[in-house]
């Protein structure tokens, strides 16, 4: 059991045809949530830090829960940095023990995206730390991520195949019309599976990463909007369409909104049925409950990856 790349869990995953969830963390009940669902199943496992994650609970205490995760749960765990904004960022976390990181130059202009990502392929693969990049911009807005729709573009399957040689990386994030966030279609949900398909004949072997990959199930908006407040017209990518791509080269599927919107109904509803509770163990509790019940849906129904933890 450790922190260990996902080197080994890619490989598994591609020929398996099913992929590894990537799960954003941001506090105890989360990370103890989501590895509750992974242990139970037997999966393997991706913790990833945003950069708004790291500005809201600091990465060394993000990363010391996860240590705790490991021992407690004996699993093998990667722990990934989300959407790392530039080389000094990656180099901390590299040093102070990530064993994957995402370096999200996708903005910049191509050979800048090359040149950036290639330094810190450079850096990581030095210290045995395995790289994901993105090639394409997907649209969709959080803290720290926030692309308009008119700046979107999906990845061009030739460009991915020089990127992936010039730069070296291990994994790429592929844009093919997921979005992050709650908002991802207006009307028909749509992914551009035939570009999809042509990168990964492209790149026979090589890993992809679909980003924005909620499926915003409406169960969970619906329970949400019961108890307050409301979150209008949401929506997320259908589950078959995340099977697809697992069965397609996509071997990591990175959720965080689910897991949001998972906690947020448990925590309305704990207090609309107990407006006067005061003690935090009792609505973190329950939100806690329900990530590990949300991890394990994704898990069995939609990654596919019980029983691929490198462990068992
Ligand atoms: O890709 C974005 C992730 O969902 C993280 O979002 O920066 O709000 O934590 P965040
Ligand atoms: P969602 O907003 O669809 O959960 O995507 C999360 C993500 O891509 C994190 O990098
Ligand atoms: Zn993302």
């Amino acid at each position: 059991m450790g922190l260990v790349t996902s080197t080994e869990m890619f490989k598994k995953a591609y020929e398996g045809k099913y992929a590894v969830g990537a799960f954003n963390v941001n506090n105890m009940e989360i990370i103890q949530g989501i590895v509750e669902a992974a242990k139970e199943e037997k999966s393997a496992l991706i913790l990833q830090v945003s950069a708004g994650a790291r500005k809201y609970a600091s990465s060394v205490y993000l990363r010391k829960l996860v240590e705790a995760a490991v021992e407690d749960s004996g699993l093998d765990i990667c722990l990934h940095l989300d959407h790392g904004e530039n080389l000094d960022i990656v180099k901390k976390c590299i040093d102070d023990g990530f064993t994957s990181v995402m370096i999200d130059a996708s903005h910049h202009p191509f050979e800048e995206n090359v040149r950036i990502t290639k330094e810190v392929v450079d850096y990581a693969h030095a210290r045995g730390v395995v790289v994901e990049a993105e090639l394409g911009r997907l649209a969709g807005v959080e803290d720290a991520v926030n692309v308009k729709k008119e700046d979107a573009s999906y990845t061009d399957p030739n460009q991915a195949v020089e990127f992936v040689q010039r730069t070296g990386i291990d994994s790429l994030a592929i844009a093919i019309g997921t979005s992050h966030g709650a908002y991802k279609f207006k009307g028909e949900p749509k992914l551009d599976f035939e570009r999809l398909d042509i990168i990964t004949n492209k790149l026979q072997g090589f890993p992809l990463v679909l980003h924005g990959a909620s499926t915003v199930l409406p169960e969970f908006v619906a329970l949400c909007n019961k108890y307050g407040g409301d979150i209008p017209g949401a929506q997320g990518v259908p589950e078959h369409m995340l099977r697809q791509a697992a069965q397609s080269g996509v071997c990591k599927i990175n959720i965080d909104t689910d897991l949001r919107l998972a906690m947020t109904a448990a925590i309305r509803k704990h207090f609309a049925e107990n407006p006067s509770d005061f003690d935090p163990r009792k609505y973190l509790g329950p939100a806690r409950i329900a990530i590990k019940e949300m991890v394990q849906h994704k898990i069995k129904n939609v990654l596919g990856s019980s029983n691929s933890n490198s462990v068992l």
